[in-house]
């Protein structure tokens, strides 16, 4: 299969009305998109990711009239969330409708709805006339691509268009709340931390030990976010690179010195380029990569969640 790369939200919706995927970016992270209401072509997501049919797929609508074909009913904590958050990074799970197949939720009754903010995302779904199944656009379990670059590099050849647009904002995953049990729950955090949910639905809670969350969300337990290298929490002071193959992404200047370097100005561009310098390590053959420790506030929680997940493989 020849994978188109185009810039145009209007070509690329052609590819999803005709049963096709593709590859879109978000403020987040590129998705790839297929047709919610066409299985045939969600399976294809599942083929070209290699992910495993367990792991269910969040759903991006361009507007809230769309909701009441995946959901019989929102309200309290998801309306609030929904009202306050949506368009933004963060995916809100609810009671899913009958008509949503089950290749889409991996059988779960709940499904995720996340509602993008990136105009080119927006434009995108919009052509599409149809909610968007969509996952990130890495092949499963490497890290989520933040440029159509990284996308390629994953997918060239196993899906029809690449949708090109700058790199993604935020450059980390959406935050995930589970609103299906009387206490609403954070499942994943993002740029959207637990004290901004809190603001707006103030009883959300902590999420549950990995062990605990490997049974209630499926798709959590699966490797997620890890380069080949192997990835070591460090402090800015450290002195432990300097061998060959080593690479430092922080905050603070090093003290040793690396074959690669990434000195960010901000917490926010640090979220912003982990994902991307992992992937550059992998090219240039990196063994380790030191992170910086940063303090687990507003987008702090979410970049140390995916480094301390990293280090697990
Ligand atoms: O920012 C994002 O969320 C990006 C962009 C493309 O929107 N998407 C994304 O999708 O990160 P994905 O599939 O890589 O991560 C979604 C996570 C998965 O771990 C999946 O298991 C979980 O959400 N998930 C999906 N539906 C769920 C449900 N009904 N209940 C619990 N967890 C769910
Ligand atoms: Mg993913």
């Amino acid at each position: 299969m020849r994978t188109v790369i185009t810039d145009s939200p209007e070509a690329a919706a052609v590819y999803i009305r005709s049963g096709g995927v593709v590859a879109f970016p978000t403020e987040t992270v590129y998705g790839l998109g297929a047709n919610v209401f066409n299985a045939a072509a969600v399976a294809r997501i599942f083929e070209a990711k290699r992910r495993p049919a367990d792991n269910p797929l969040i759903v991006h609508i361009g507007s809230l009239k769309q909701l009441d074909l995946l959901t019989s009913e929102v309200k309290g904590s998801a309306r609030r969330l929904m009202d306050h958050f949506f368009p933004g990074p963060l995916t809100v799970v609810v009671r899913r409708s009958p008509e949503v197949s089950d290749i889409v939720t991996a059988g779960l009754h709940s499904i995720g709805v996340r509602m993008p903010a990136s105009d080119i995302a927006r434009r995108f779904i919009e052509s599409c006339g149809v909610p968007i199944a969509a996952p990130s656009a890495n092949l499963s379990g490497r890290p989520s691509p933040t440029t159509w670059q990284a996308v390629l590099e994953d997918l060239d050849g196993r899906i029809d268009c690449i949708l090109q647009g700058e790199p993604t904002k935020i450059g980390l995953e959406s935050t995930i709340v589970d609103c299906t049990k009387a206490q609403p729950r954070l499942l994943r955090t993002g740029a959207i931390s637990i004290d901004g949910l809190r603001h707006v639905v103030p009883n959300i809670i902590e999420p549950e030990p990995d062990e605990l969350i490997e049974i209630r969300s499926p798709g959590l337990r699966h490797r997620h976010y890890s380069p080949n290298a192997k990835v070591v929490i460090a402090s800015g002071e450290d002195n432990t690179g300097g061998q060959e193959e080593t690479a430092y992404i922080g905050i603070t200047v090093p003290i040793a010195v690396y074959k690669l370097t990434a000195v960010c100005r901000s917490m926010d561009e640090y979220a912003g380029r982990i994902f991307e310098f992992f992937r550059e390590c992998d090219r240039q053959g990196i063994e380790t990569i030191y992170c910086e420790a940063v303090p687990a506030e507003g987008i702090g929680a979410a970049l140390m969640d995916r480094i301390r997940r990293a280090t697990e493989n």
